[in-house]
């Protein structure tokens, strides 16, 4: 069977491009309540205060460009075409901007909008607010097209066959903290596929990989995607 790779990617393989990581000390998430600026429920209660963290977040993401990481997996698909699928619960587009071509932002996009009236989705403009129109309506319902917490992330479908048929599952600088990503590494051990865990440090979850490799993502993948390319 040729070989065949699933990928996927958390906030670590974007924090060497400047970008904050999560969970980590000092991370997003003790900066800002969750609740408050990443659940329906807080869009809800003051939307104001979500669209400006998205637009800040949005605004990092314009100004960070990709890293080795990104590069060397956007290289890793040229080489072996129509053989990697790369899954990303990161809504920053770097992987887009490295020239990954199949890549399934399962959180969503940053750069994208959604309006909650009429499921319209487009390129959103650099600031969102509670004043903005959506262009195929009219109605001031605008959101980010991010997945929040008690959402159905992205893709789903698309990514359990991609799991089911892949021989290897490489998993790159995230906390397998978040579901239903955390639980793709169990869903491929239970039917054979090898798994790689890429991390700065052997993370919580590490005892699930069949191998783990540890060091910052801009030197780590380069080095597995060289020697994947042999
Ligand atoms: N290289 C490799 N890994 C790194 C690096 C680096 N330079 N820096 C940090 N990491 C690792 C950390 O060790 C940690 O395991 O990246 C991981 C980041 O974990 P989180 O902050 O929890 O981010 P992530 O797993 O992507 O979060 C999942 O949670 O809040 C939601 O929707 C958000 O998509 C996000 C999801």
């Amino acid at each position: 069977m040729p070989e065949s790779i699933v990928i996927l990617t958390g906030a670590g393989v974007s924090a060497e491009s400047g970008l904050g990581t999560f969970r980590d000390t000092g991370g997003i998430w003790d900066q800002y309540s969750l609740e408050d600026v990443a659940t329906p429920e807080g869009f809800a209660r003051n939307p104001a205060l979500v669209h400006d963290f998205y637009n800040a977040r949005r605004e990092q993401a314009a100004e960070a460009r990709p890293n080795p990481a990104h590069e060397a997996l956007a290289r890793l698909e040229r080489q072996l075409p129509g053989r990697v699928t790369l899954v990303t619960q990161n809504i920053d587009g770097l992987h887009e901007r490295a020239g990954s071509r199949s890549v399934y932002p399962m959180h969503g996009r940053v750069d994208q909008a959604l309006c909650t009236a009429c499921a319209h989705g487009w390129q959103s403009p650099s600031r969102l607010s509670t004043q903005a129109t959506c262009p195929a309506c009219g109605q001031t319902t605008c959101r980010p097209d991010v997945v929040w917490f008690g959402e159905v992330p992205y893709h789903l479908d698309a990514i359990e066959r991609a799991l089911l048929r892949a021989t290897q599952l490489v998993v790159i600088g995230t906390s397998g903290t978040v579901y239903p990503a955390a639980g793709f590494v169990e869903v491929a051990s239970q039917v054979g596929t090898h798994t790689v865990e890429i991390n700065l440090t052997a993370s919580e979850v590490s005892d699930a990989f069949d191998r783990v490799i540890e060091g910052p993502a801009s030197q780590a993948v380069p080095a597995w995607v060289d020697e994947v390319l042999g």
